[in-house]
């Protein structure tokens, strides 16, 4: 015997009859009403709106019935499913609502309750901060603008917009923490910037010309901790970029950094180096301010500052690579550019004798009070 033709299915069709059908939406409903809070909406939800729901198989049957029925049967389910749909959206807002407002409840703080330890008076600025401030501001006060960009950046800008080819050892030199592979649809991961080059880039590609910058953050790289490496520390990175740029205009700007971080008569030096993002690089070293390039004290004794080398190296520096200018859009034959970046740590500890960089990091207070507030 051969299978009963599907459309003619008798039992299949009395599923669609309206009172299976007004059975079907009042369960749902009736689950939907019993469900007393977010997670219960779901289970509901799943059993009477979802794939194998028996309104949904209901739906799924229209087809097999005789064409004369569908159009009724249609109407019908129709009308049952979107009933149970309404009543779903109904319960889902009432019970968000329900919920919002017992968080508010269990979250309050009573901003009134009496506190009974003494204040501390004890702070004081770190001198990171203070010496960071006063780095930006030498800058501000000649007309530049702060520019800031996140910690967690992308290679592209940490690398590849500065020059830094695909694979080259200087990704590694600067001992990267790689954070994430690239996203679908991005061109490269995210690492913690290794400096505060990248916010170059960042100003570049939106800020107008001619462009002054001065940006100080955070920076991470996998140094152990030892008495002149940190895995976290800070920069300032300096930038300008305009017409007719040239290193004397850098030069200037270092001597005037100089001078205002460490006094007056000081002077610098340039020595050839090399940075992908710059062209011609340069290190700048500056007469030590304690022996004053003497190599040694008033007394004959050994200057422990520049260890009597009488020069202290402060920061790298150079013209902006042509092919950082492309890489962001601007026509290195009408725009020069100059910049230099160092670490903010690193001039504390010369600025104030200080030997060893975990001394900025431990928080004590006492290193804070003593050079904190003068700096
Ligand atoms: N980004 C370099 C580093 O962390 C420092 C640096 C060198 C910054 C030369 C500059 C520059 O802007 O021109 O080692």
């Amino acid at each position: 015997m051969s299978a009963p033709n599907k459309a003619y299915d008798p039992v299949e069709a009395a599923t669609l009859s309206a009172g299976e059908l007004q059975r079907m939406q009042a369960d749902a409903l009736a689950a939907i009403a019993a469900a007393a809070n977010l997670d219960e909406l779901k289970t509901a939800r799943l059993a009477h709106a979802g794939d194998r729901a028996p309104l949904t198989l209901a739906n799924a049957e229209i087809g097999a019935l005789p064409p004369a029925a569908r159009a009724d049967a249609g109407k019908r389910v129709g009308a049952a499913r979107a009933a149970v749909r309404a009543a779903l959206v109904q319960r889902q807002a009432d019970l968000e609502a329900e919920r919002d407002r017992r968080v508010l409840v269990d979250e309050a703080v009573d901003v009134t309750l009496p506190w009974d330890r003494p204040m501390s008076l004890d702070g004081a600025r770190h001198p990171v901060t203070t010496v960071g401030e006063r780095l930006a501001d030498v800058f501000v006060s000649m007309g530049y603008e702060i520019a800031e960009g996140p910690e967690v950046e992308a290679e592209w800008y940490n690398f590849d917009a500065l020059n830094f080819p695909p694979d080259h050892p200087a990704r590694e030199m600067q001992d990267t923490i790689f954070v994430a592979g690239p996203e679908p649809g991005e061109r490269s991961g995210k690492v913690l910037r290794t400096h505060t080059s990248p916010v170059q880039i960042r100003a570049m590609l939106t800020r107008p010309l001619p462009l002054y910058v001065v940006s100080p953050g955070k920076c991470y790289r996998s140094d152990a901790l030892d008495a002149t490496h940190s895995p976290v520390f800070h920069q300032i990175e300096c930038l300008a970029v305009d017409e007719g740029l040239t290193m004397a205009d850098l030069r200037g700007a270092i001597n005037a950094f100089v001078e205002a971080m460490f006094g007056e008569g000081l002077q610098t030096r340039l020595r050839p180096d090399f940075f992908p993002f710059t062209e011609p690089s340069a290190d700048v070293s500056m007469q030590c301010h304690v022996c004053r390039g003497a190599s040694a004290k008033p007394g004959g004794e050994p200057c422990r500052v520049c260890r009597s080398q009488g020069w202290i190296e402060l920061a790298g520096c150079g013209m902006v690579n042509p092919r950082v200018l492309v890489a962001c859009g601007i026509d290195p034959d009408r725009y020069s550019g100059f910049a230099f970046g160092l670490g903010i740590e690193r001039s504390v500890m010369v600025r104030h004798g200080v030997a060893d960089i975990r001394d900025t990091l431990e928080g004590d207070v006492r290193f804070s009070r003593a050079f904190g507030m003068e700096a």
